[in-house]
This record gives structure tokens, C-alpha cells and sequence, in this order.
């Protein structure tokens, strides 16, 4: 859709400059405006600042950053290379803790550098951007797969509730909790899409509502405290949303306020599908408990988008990022190698056993 936010990658690199360019997320809906990065810093800088979000979009962001900055360096060696590098690795890594495609990307750049120690820094570029290039390409495949198998969850006209965005602005293309809603509008379907402003960096009301009137659908904004109200007119038939971290047992960390809409659903009997790539699976992680959760500045809440701040200093402010959701409230993820149900770690241990084996999706 040309002219649109939806024709342009979320992440993309340009080969003639060896610069990252991005959609500036900070600026939207109001402008869209397009971020260029060369270095490992300004890439670091641009995940915490949230010009760059989602968890899919950071790691791909992430890997693409340090291609670049390998590339446009110059090294007195080899040593010099892995020094930097993995310093350079280590921060971008530590940049956002929660989101475990961040620390996978970053791990495969780094397997990728060290399988081979013998290259000159010039090649290890190269290879850099090779992996760099195959794990965004990886991100595009697996969304639009995830979009394949939601569609088969819901029907023309359906009511679907989503909190955050976990749309193409959160990933390269497609998204995931929203790839079905993008692959339903490439066939001609249409969907009525209730969004939860998702307090308090809205990115519900600022991405996903720009995101979904650009595709076509009707698209109602929703207060976070207003969920309950639809989901009890009827409205809402499913709820579809992304993840930052699945742990081993499928709890599930995601944007703050998704377990409240989780919990929700379940006393509506509406069902709660977790659009999950592989990559943010961490089989790493036992349980929800182990899952850590970033903690953001308190100015997000008190001031960031009011004239004058609008709670009186000295109040203390709690302002976490994630929360999580409990297996139990789950009905089910969509992965690209397909549904899990329930039980969760016997699912999801199956579907590693099949990536391992490298089985297609
Ligand atoms: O803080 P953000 O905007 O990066 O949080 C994003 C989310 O919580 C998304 O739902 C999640 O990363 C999945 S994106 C496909």
C-alpha cells in the first residue's frame, strides 16, 4: 500500500551506506520520519528510547546494528575486532532485559563472528551482515506464517481485541499478534479491532490505531480500564496479543496490562491466543517468576504526555514494563510451526525438538 506506514519496513538496511534505517516510532502517529543508524551506541540509544520497540524489531534492529558498525569500522585486527565486539554485544544485549529476541539475535551474531576466528575483521563484516540479513528474513517469514494460522482462528468481521502493538511496527513486516488481521486484509476480509491505549506509553493509541486504520479496519480505541466494558457488550470473539518472554511452562511476560485483559477474558470465556515466534520462546526460562521485568523511568507515567505533570510530587510511581501472564489463562500460542494447547511445556518442548531437527514451518 504504497504512501502508507504499511510500505515501508519497520527495520530494513541500506546496503550503499551501510546504515540501519528505521521508522521513527517515537514520532508517530503525527509524523512519519525515518531514523538512520551506523553505530552500535546509536542503536542502543534508539532500543531504550523506544524509537525502535517490539520485540521481534529489537533483535532484528539489534543484529543489523552491529553488521553495520563492523562494517564501517576500521580494526588494527582481529583482537581488536573481538574486543569491541564483544563489548559492543554486551550492551545492546543489556539494553532492554526483558524481550528475549534481543539476547537471541545478539547470541547468533555472536556464534556467527566466532565460527570464525581466523577472519579478517573486513570478512567477519561481511559474514556479519549475512546473519544479519537472515534473521530479518527469518522475522518476515515466521510473522507471515503466524498470520496464516490466526486467520484460521477467526472469521470475516470478527471482534478482536489486541493490547500494545504487536503489529508490523513491532516486527519487520506483518507483526504478530496482528499478521492475521494484515493477511486477512490482503484476501479482502475485514475486521472490527478494539485497541487498548496501553498506558503508559501508548502504544496502542499512537501505533496499533494508526496501524490498523492504514489496513483498512474499523478500529476502536479503548481506554485501558474500558476492556471489561466491551468485552461484556459482546463485542470482542477473540483476544490476540504478542510476548516479550515465554517461559518453558508458558507464562507469558507481555506488555504491562496484558495479564489484566487475560484474566478478563477467561471470566468472558473469550478466547486469549499469545502470537509467539520461536525466537521468544526461552526454554532457558522455567516459569514466570524467573522472567525479568524492565523497570522504566517514572516520568513516563506522571509527566510525559501531559502540559504540566498531573500528580503531585513525592508520590511513588511503579512503572514496569511487562507483566506476566499465567499459563492458565492462555488458550493457546500461535507459533510458526503452529497451535500449542495445553499442557504448555510439553507443547512447547515439542516444537523445539522440530526447530532443532530443522523442520519447516
Ligand atoms: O515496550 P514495547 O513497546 O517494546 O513492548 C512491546 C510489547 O509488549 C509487544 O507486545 C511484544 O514485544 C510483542 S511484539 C510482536
Amino acid at each position: 500500500m504504497p504512501g502508507t506506514i504499511l510500505a515501508f519496513d519497520t527495520v530494513s538496511y541500506d546496503g550503499e551506506t551501510d546504515e540501519v534505517v528505521l521508522i521513527d516510532q517515537t514520532k508517530l502517529p503525527n509524523e512519519t520520519a525515518f531514523l538512520r543508524i551506523s553505530d552500535t551506541a546509536e542503536m542502543e540509544a534508539a532500543i531504550r528510547r523506544l524509537s525502535v520497540r517490539g520485540a521481534p524489531a529489537i533483535g532484528v534492529a539489534a543484529a543489523l546494528g552491529l553488521a553495520a558498525a563492523a562494517r564501517r569500522r576500521r580494526f588494527a585486527g582481529r583482537e581488536a575486532f573481538d574486543a569491541w565486539f564483544s563489548e559492543a554485544a554486551e550492551r545492546l544485549a543489556a539494553s532492554r532485559p526483558t524481550a528475549v529476541n534481543l539476547r537471541w539475535a545478539v547470541d547468533r551474531m555472536e556464534r556467527a563472528a566466532r565460527a570464525n576466528p581466523k577472519a579478517p575483521p573486513e570478512e567477519i563484516g561481511w559474514l556479519l551482515l549475512q546473519e544479519a540479513k537472515a534473521i530479518l528474513g527469518e522475522d518476515i517469514a515466521v510473522c507471515r506464517r503466524i498470520g496464516e494460522i490466526g486467520l484460521g482462528l477467526i472469521h470475516d468481521g470478527a471482534g478482536i481485541l489486541t493490547h500494545c502493538n504487536a503489529g508490523k511496527l513491532a516486527a519487520v513486516r506483518y507483526g504478530t499478534a496482528l499478521a492475521p488481521v494484515h493477511l486477512g486484509a490482503e484476501r479482502g476480509m475485514r475486521f472490527r479491532v478494539y485497541v487498548d491505549e496501553t498506558r503508559p506509553l501508548l502504544q496502542g493509541a499512537r501505533l496499533t490505531a494508526f496501524e490498523m486504520l492504514e489496513a483498512g479496519m474499523e478500529t476502536t480505541l479503548l481506554c485501558d480500564n474500558m476492556a471489561c466494558d466491551a468485552m461484556k457488550r459482546g463485542w470482542i470473539d477473540a483476544v490476540f496479543v504478542g510476548c516479550d518472554r515465554v517461559a518453558a511452562n508458558g507464562d507469558t511476560a507481555n506488555k504491562i496490562g496484558t495479564s489484566s485483559v487475560a484474566v478478563l477474558a477467561k471470566h468472558f470465556g473469550i478466547p486469549f491466543y499469545v502470537m509467539a515466534p520461536t525466537s521468544t520462546v526461552d526454554p532457558g526460562c522455567a516459569a514466570g517468576k524467573d522472567i525479568v521485568i524492565e523497570q522504566r523511568p517514572p516520568e513516563e507515567v506522571a509527566s510525559l504526555w501531559y502540559r504540566e505533570r498531573m500528580t503531585p510530587e513525592g508520590v511513588k510511581i511503579y512503572n514496569p514494563a511487562f507483566d506476566v501472564t499465567d499459563h492458565g489463562l492462555i488458550t493457546a500460542f500461535v507459533t510458526e510451526y503452529g497451535l500449542v494447547r495445553p499442557p504448555f511445556g510439553e507443547g512447547l518442548r515439542r516444537i523445539f525438538e522440530q526447530k532443532r531437527a530443522g523442520g519447516a514451518f
